[in-house]
């Protein structure tokens, strides 16, 4: 018995001149979350279509359990899909809706209505199955769009973009209750988005995807610090990012000039004199100093600079720094008692290490 439940094997899928997934190669780990994660028109749908049987690649293999499924019909694969626009009976009780697919396949009607009752405890809604759907909020709809599939008990649950209609603040409580759902289920959940912060928050893996192409998987914490390239660097998690080319190195470092602004990051082989780089550093990565700290540099990047604003986000609060020219970068500062929060005017020095920037080529 392998552990991988879904394997993609260079798979590609063309519309006609369009590559919209192009040699992607993905494994899944049974029991895991794993999330697709990349902007607009990427190929999310097409890639999870292919593993549903609703497409099929030109080119490459689909395993579902072991079992190679090009060919296979979407209704013979042990795969269920929940969409973004939820498809729910609305003439129907909440039971009824959770109990149809058992119905289809012909279980009796006491057997179905204990597995029903056990799945609307699962999904945190006991005691609503005599509701009609539109008699429940935004988010108890798509949990019971989620049990609706879950009580079908496929090896993998197939989640395409599932928290776009709602609300910011119930897609919030949604993630952490479907990371909690999917925890006790135990199914291998396949969950696509174009919010990195969703991505984050729940997945035990995240292949990030632009333009047909596969940049990188990796744990959430891997992405953010390790990011492979540009594109999740800037995609993944909040950065201050500058572009210019590299003019010279110096100490071990990389010195890119943003005019009139020289930044240094640690070299590596990818990156070379003369060549148009992009450079990112996280906002926490960054130290506030008061500007009488002294003149001598405590960082490889250090620059004056004024507060232009300060937005509060209870622990932490983000303050805007205005370096001039144009240039405005973004400080995340915690908040303990001993330190007052800067305002706004206020002169400053900013600083951070070298090592602690990231730097790609174009
Ligand atoms: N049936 C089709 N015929 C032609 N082009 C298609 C078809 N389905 C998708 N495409 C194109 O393939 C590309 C990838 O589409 P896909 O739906 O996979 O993107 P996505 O990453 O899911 O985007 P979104 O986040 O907007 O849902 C897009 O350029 C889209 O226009
Ligand atoms: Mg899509």
């Amino acid at each position: 018995m392998t552990d991988i439940d879904v394997e993609l094997v260079n798979i590609t899928k063309k519309f006609g001149e369009l590559v919209a997934v192009d040699d992607v190669s993905i494994q899944v780990t049974r029991g895991s979350f794993f999330s697709i994660l990349g902007p607009s028109g990427c190929g999310k749908t097409t890639t999870l279509k292919m593993i549903s049987g609703f497409e099929e690649p030109d080119n490459g293999d689909v395993f579902i359990g072991g079992e190679r499924v090009n060919g296979v019909p979407p209704n013979h694969r042990r795969v269920n899909m929940v969409f973004q626009q939820l498809a729910l009976f609305p003439l129907m009780t909440v039971s009824a809706n959770v109990g149809f697919g058992l119905k289809m396949s012909g279980v009796p009607k006491a057997d179905r209505q204990a597995r029903v009752e056990e799945m609307l405890e699962k999904v945190d809604l006991p005691g609503l199955g005599d509701r009609k759907p539109d008699q429940l909020s935004g988010g108890q709809q798509q949990r019971v769009a989620i049990a609706r599939c879950l009580i079908l008990d496929p090896t993998v649950l197939l989640l395409d973009e599932p928290l776009g209609a709602l609300d910011l603040k119930l897609r919030d409580q949604m993630k952490i209750q479907l990371k909690r759902l999917q925890h006790e289920v135990g199914t291998t959940f396949i969950y696509i988005t174009h919010d990195q912060s969703e991505a984050l928050v729940m997945s035990d893996e995240v292949a990030v995807m632009n333009e047909g192409h596969l940049l990188q998987i990796g744990a959430p914490d891997e992405l953010y610090s390790n990011p492979a390239d540009y594109f999740v660097a800037s995609f993944v998690g909040e950065s201050n990012a500058f572009e210019g080319p590299i003019t010279h190195l110096e100490n071990g470092h990389a010195v890119l000039s943003a005019d009139p602004f020289d930044f240094k990051s640690p070299t590596h082989p990818d990156i070379r004199v003369g060549e148009n780089c992009r450079l990112f550093i996280r906002p926490e990565r960054i130290r506030l100093m008061s500007s009488d700290a002294g003149s001598d540099a405590l960082y490889d990047n250090q620059f004056p600079g004024e507060i232009q604003d300060v937005v509060f986000d209870g622990a932490v609060a983000r303050a805007f720094v205005d370096l001039g020219h144009n240039t405005v970068i973004t400080v995340l500062v915690t908040r303990t008692s001993d330190t007052p929060l800067p305002v706004e005017g206020e002169a400053v020095l900013v600083g951070w290490n070298a090592l602690d920037a990231l730097c790609f080529p174009e």
